[in-house]
């Protein structure tokens, strides 16, 4: 069976450890790619060389050329700034803007048929710019937020509970910032109801404490975001489209009526398979819940049209 093509844009932080967990989990071939000369190279050839050690057969080779991508199964764009202690992640709209837009014609132009993950903050305005200026259909763009959030609403639960983290089923739902909205009625540990563990003021806290997780992480490291968990989010979702697991997961999704929402990219439930966003799943939602929603999404809105 022919491997997976999967092309990372940008090598940073966040690129380079994508492409090495997609490579220790033998997802395909992997080609990393960035604007800055050398690095994509020899972090590419590093993680090549690591393959020996760990018992895995693929190609991961680093570029400054989009032709290398050429025929992608995914690509996955984590090029562009990171935030700064104090900024939040509005504030790289229109640096990131450019990037964007900049990437998403080459990728297009090398891969017509690719399913793309869009990583770069702000999340939910990156997406939607690259899904008009791809002209993929809103199935085959993706947004990866709620896995991250979600992943960190679980960590901190597990944490508090001192229970295995797969023993807690929790989710995040909304944009990728301050309004995002976890669905504390929703999450449980091992089938039990999330709210008759915790007390409410704990909740609070640890719901407090997702929306911030990225800020948290920014004021230790201070000059960049975090990387690890957002990785290994874009990762699950990587291996569950070239898998074609139809995995369940939080994603920035094209809305087009769920939700009550049209035209927009906003973390929702999806299944991923192979063909991308293969259905969308619609909860319902309390009265508090749908408040919260609609917050989110005129906060996403009022993002999106400043680009
Ligand atoms: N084309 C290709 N690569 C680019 C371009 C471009 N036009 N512009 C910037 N890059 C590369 C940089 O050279 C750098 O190697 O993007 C990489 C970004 O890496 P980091 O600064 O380490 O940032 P990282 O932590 O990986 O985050 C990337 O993801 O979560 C978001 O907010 C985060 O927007 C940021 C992005």
């Amino acid at each position: 069976m022919k491997r997976a093509k999967i092309s990372v844009i940008g090598s940073g932080n966040i690129g380079a450890t994508t492409a090495y967990l997609c490579a220790l989990k033998g997802l395909g071939d992997v080609v990393l790619l960035d604007i800055i000369e050398g690095i994509p190279e020899g972090k590419g050839l590093d993680i090549f060389e690591s393959l020996p050690v760990e018992g895995i057969d693929c190609r991961v080779a680093g570029t400054n050329s989009y032709a290398d991508t050429e025929g992608s199964d995914v690509v996955v764009i984590t090029a562009g700034v990171a935030r700064k202690p104090g900024m939040s992640r509005d504030d790289l709209i229109h640096i990131n803007k450019t990037i964007i837009t900049d990437i998403t014609g080459q990728v297009m132009t090398y891969s017509p048929d690719c399913i793309l993950i869009v990583v770069t903050n702000p999340l939910d305005v990156m997406v939607t710019l690259a899904h008009r200026l791809s002209g993929l259909p809103g199935h085959k763009v993706i947004g990866m937020a709620g896995v991250l959030d979600s992943a960190r609403f679980r960590c901190f639960i597990a944490d508090e509970l001192g229970v295995s983290v797969e023993s807690v089923s929790a989710l995040v739902l909304g944009g990728h910032g301050d309004t995002m909205v976890p669905m504390v009625r929703l999450a449980n540990v091992g089938g039990i109801p999330l709210e008759t563990l915790i007390s409410a003021e704990r909740l609070e806290a640890i719901v407090r404490r997702t929306r911030d997780g990225g800020a948290e992480i920014v004021n230790y490291l201070k000059t960049g975001s975090a990387y690890y968990a957002p990785a290994s989010s874009i990762v699950e979702m990587v291996e569950a489209i070239v898998k074609d697991r139809k995995k369940v997961l939080p994603c920035a999704a094209y809305l087009q009526g769920e939700y009550g929402v049209k035209d927009l990219f906003i973390g929702v439930p999806v299944k991923l398979g192979a063909g991308g966003v293969e259905e969308i799943y619609e909860i319902s939602l309390n009265k508090k819940e749908k408040e919260a929603f609609t917050k989110t999404v005129e906060q996403v809105r009022a993002l999106v049209k400043k680009v």
